[in-house]
């Protein structure tokens, strides 16, 4: 199907237009089956949608109750002794979700579902990395990096990783069915989730990823870390293999910082340099995808209109 991108004023605009997309897509879904299965993002971009859908769903305008949800990723190697230190760490994707969506919902979804992230102990994690390098390799031409755990290992600890946490989160997802639709953010680099700049896509389904100095930097500039020193170093993510086979997927992206990103991934032919490029290749193969932009973000690409349509992508200022 071909890419449409939509350009919408600002935030306010981009969160209400993506929200009625969503809002339609949930209640066309659901005259057909049982459960919806929704893909969620964290990050700034989609805390309006959210605040929408919560909306619709608490006046009654779907049944949220006959929703289950997936989320793309989650932080390894958060402040915290244990597991449910971590996931309460309010830093915590986990955490983010209860705040910005899940706890706005008079009636909740049906269940929710986050990478185990939290589960891994990074200090444990490192040490069995260093202790066994012969049950993992790392995949990737820039900083951030996939560890790629091998099928079979010797350490104990990074078998139960690669069935436990990552096989068993990409299982969840085929048994619920698949996504219906996948709500994405983007990282500086054109990341998608957690699947960093440069991190091939053959094979990128749910990933342990060590993450890019700049992810790095942009979650301390941010404001979400005090230092660098302090911010996770690992996550466990959807990677764009497994998040471009949503029937649907709906990227947000709003202000400055996403300029390049944006214009690289539909401008530029595909690459693993630029993640959220693989787009392309999704829609190619019949994917519905829609970006839904602010002004800023969308600026190069309304320069490069003609460039665009000659590839068949319909760039629309939505009013
Ligand atoms: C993090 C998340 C991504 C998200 C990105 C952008 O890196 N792992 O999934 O897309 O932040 O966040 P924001 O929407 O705040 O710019």
């Amino acid at each position: 199907m071909p890419i449409r991108v939509m350009v919408t004023r600002d935030f306010d605009h981009m969160s209400e237009v993506a929200a009625e997309l969503v809002k339609k897509d949930i209640i066309r879904t659901l005259k057909n089956k049982d459960e919806y299965v929704f893909g969620l993002a964290t990050g700034s971009s989609p805390t309006g949608v959210y605040k929408h859908l919560a909306r619709a769903a608490n006046d009654g305008e779907f049944d949220s109750t006959r929703i289950r949800s997936f989320n793309l990723d989650e932080y390894v190697g958060l402040p915290g002794r244990n597991p449910q230190q971590r996931l309460m760490h309010p830093e915590s994707y986990g955490y983010f979700m209860i705040q910005e969506f899940f706890g706005l919902l008079h009636r909740k979804f049906l269940e929710t579902n986050l990478p185990w992230g939290s589960l891994i102990d990074q200090k444990r994690l490192l040490a069995e990395l260093k202790a066994y390098p012969g049950d993992w390799r790392e995949l990737g031409r820039d900083r951030g990096r996939q560890i790629r755990i091998k099928a079979a290992t010797e350490s104990q600890y990074l078998g139960w990783i690669r069935k436990d946490i990552l096989g068993a989160y990409d299982k969840s997802i085929k048994k619920a069915g698949g996504i219906d639709l996948q709500i994405v953010g983007v990282g500086g680099r054109g990341h998608v989730g957690f699947h960093e700049s440069g991190i091939p896509f053959a094979g990128s389904r749910v990933m342990l990823v060590r993450l890019d100095e700049n992810t790095v930097a942009d979650a301390v500039s941010d404001g979400h870390f005090q230092s660098k020193k302090e911010s996770p170093r690992y996550a466990v993510t959807m990677g764009a293999e497994l998040i471009y086979q949503a029937k649907t997927v709906l990227l947000l992206a709003c202000g400055e910082r996403k300029v390049k990103a944006v214009a690289e991934s539909l401008l530029g032919e595909p690459t693993a340099d630029v993640p959220i490029s693989y787009g392309q290749m999704y829609s190619q193969k019949g994917g519905n995808l829609i970006y839904v932009l602010d002004e800023i973000a969308a600026a190069e690409l309304f320069l490069n209109r003609k460039k665009l349509e000659q590839k068949g992508i319909k760039v629309q200022k939505t009013l």
